[in-house]
């Protein structure tokens, strides 16, 4: 996620309730249930449970628009605790087999989408390497996918081609080879820079490790992003500045923060239940945040979401912005999931039915899901608030309708309530609206689908 892409939580949410802490990932219905707390990040819409194996044929007419690709790449060498990713831990012997195996059913995954597809006819706006941990592969095999991926495509000048990468795996070798691959955006999951929150999250950096993986990050010249998560299991008041300073004092370009969210399927869930885990409150992890929000201003790293500070607002990333505004989006490997036009796909869940399937010459979507003229404004809403600021001209040159008169009611409330302002030209999240994440989106999108 930096930026990336999810499992199907939406059938995971367990009802428990255990005392001081919801155990609600995800609200099933934010529709009846929306509250103004950093809950529940949205990573698509119209959610999985409306994709359909029947949803996965549709009729495309050839395009020329602007496109991104994603690769996925779904091994780790750790299972997180937190983590909710579908991700396979790949060690040993058996590593470089699996990925071997993985990359060249990649490859030819690449090759038949782009004969099915026509992809090639089109301006490239960015390449993601998303997981999982794209950077636990041999340099090799990001050679082998970059070569497939430009016999395919015309790679232009401003191409945006991001890695991300966990900070062990990320050696001086692998990142001098992406330097020449042309990589130009570096995405490190750091998490904490508490050594104690680290292990305890198990995972297998140190701060010393991830620090040293900056600057193993930055030698290569490429934009370099952490992600730290608030939230985590440990974390204090002072903890937390520490981390969040040492990630400014890093110089990175930019710091993504996400709020831990609980999900049924992560070893937290089960410490929980079993061993009486105690996580930060929502409360708590609030005051994280509006700390995070207060230095991030006086260090000048300005919102391009409400979880990615950019440093005096520049390097800001196209791939996900791109996504969420409605560009389209080919997304290749196990469970990866694309838009092209109104139509949603996803490839299938089980590496060796994806796998299976491409030996066979067949494309490996599994699902897919047609977007009805409401849905698709709608979408564009939900994921287009995450951006803080919505253009409200693009809006109507878009849809053919002013977002201030469809969704008004909403928008008066939420300016009530001071999460957003609005002018001629934009509705705009206030610092309460970044603080508050996905709610006004929600909010809106709420609106728009009773209305429609
Ligand atoms: C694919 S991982 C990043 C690369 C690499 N796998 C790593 O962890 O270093 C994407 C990001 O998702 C975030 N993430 C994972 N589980 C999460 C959860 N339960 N809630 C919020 N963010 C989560 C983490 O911040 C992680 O860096
Ligand atoms: S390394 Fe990244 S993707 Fe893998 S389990 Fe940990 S947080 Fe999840």
């Amino acid at each position: 996620m930096s930026d990336t892409q999810t499992v199907d939580i939406t059938s995971l949410n367990p009802e428990e309730k255990k005392e001081g802490y919801h155990l609600e990932p995800v609200r099933k219905d934010y529709m009846t249930n929306l509250k103004p707390d950093r809950r529940g990040f949205i990573t698509n819409f119209p959610n999985f449970q409306h994709w359909s194996v029947e949803g996965r044929d549709t009729k495309l007419e050839p395009s020329t628009k602007p496109l991104n690709l994603y690769l996925h790449i779904p091994y780790c060498i750790q299972r997180c605790s937190y983590c909710y990713y579908r991700t396979e831990n790949i060690n040993g012997k058996e590593r470089r087999r699996q990925i071997d195996a993985y990359v060249n059913a990649l490859c030819k995954e690449i090759d038949l989408a782009v004969a099915r597809f026509e992809l090639n006819k089109r301006p490239l706006v960015s390449v993601y390497f998303g997981g999982g941990t794209p950077s636990l592969m041999e340099a090799e095999h990001f050679q082998q996918i970059f070569a497939k991926l430009h016999q395919h495509f015309n790679f232009e000048e401003d191409t945006e081609l991001t890695i991300e990468a966990e900070p062990v795996t990320l050696t001086q070798r692998k990142a001098d080879v992406l330097k020449e691959l042309g990589v130009t955006r570096i995405s490190m999951g750091v998490q904490s820079f508490d050594d104690e929150i680290i292990k305890h999250s198990n995972r297998l950096d140190t701060a010393k490790k991830a620090l040293k993986a900056i600057e193993i990050a930055q030698s290569t010249g490429a934009t370099v992003n952490i992600d730290l998560m608030s939230g985590l299991a440990g974390e204090s008041t002072e903890t937390w500045h520490k981390s969040l300073n040492t990630a400014i004092e890093s110089g990175v370009d930019s710091i993504t923060v996400y709020k831990m969210d609980l999900y049924a399927n992560t070893p937290y869930y089960k410490s929980i239940l079993r061993e009486g885990l105690n996580l930060p409150t929502d409360e708590e992890e609030l005051e994280f945040m509006q700390y995070a929000l207060d230095r991030f201003k006086e260090e000048d790293y300005q919102p391009w979401s409400f979880f990615t500070f950019t440093k005096n607002g520049e390097n800001k990333h196209k791939h996900s912005p791109s996504l969420w505004r409605g560009d389209d989006l080919y997304s290749f490997g196990s469970s990866a999931f694309g838009i092209l036009g109104n139509w949603h796909f996803q490839n299938y869940n089980d590496t060796d039915v994806y796998i299976d399937s491409i030996e066979k010459g067949v494309v490996p979507i599994s699902r897919g899901c047609d977007m009805n003229a409401l849905e698709e404004m709608t979408r564009a809403v939900v994921l287009g608030m995450k951006l803080v600021s919505m253009d409200l001209d693009h809006f109507q040159n878009r849809f053919g309708f002013r977002l201030e008169k469809l969704c008004k009611t909403a928008i008066d409330e939420l300016v009530a309530e001071g999460k957003v302002e609005l002018t001629d030209k934009e509705l705009r999240l206030t610092q309460l609206g970044v603080l508050h994440g996905d709610y006004a989106g929600k909010y809106l999108s709420r609106a728009l689908l009773s209305n429609g």
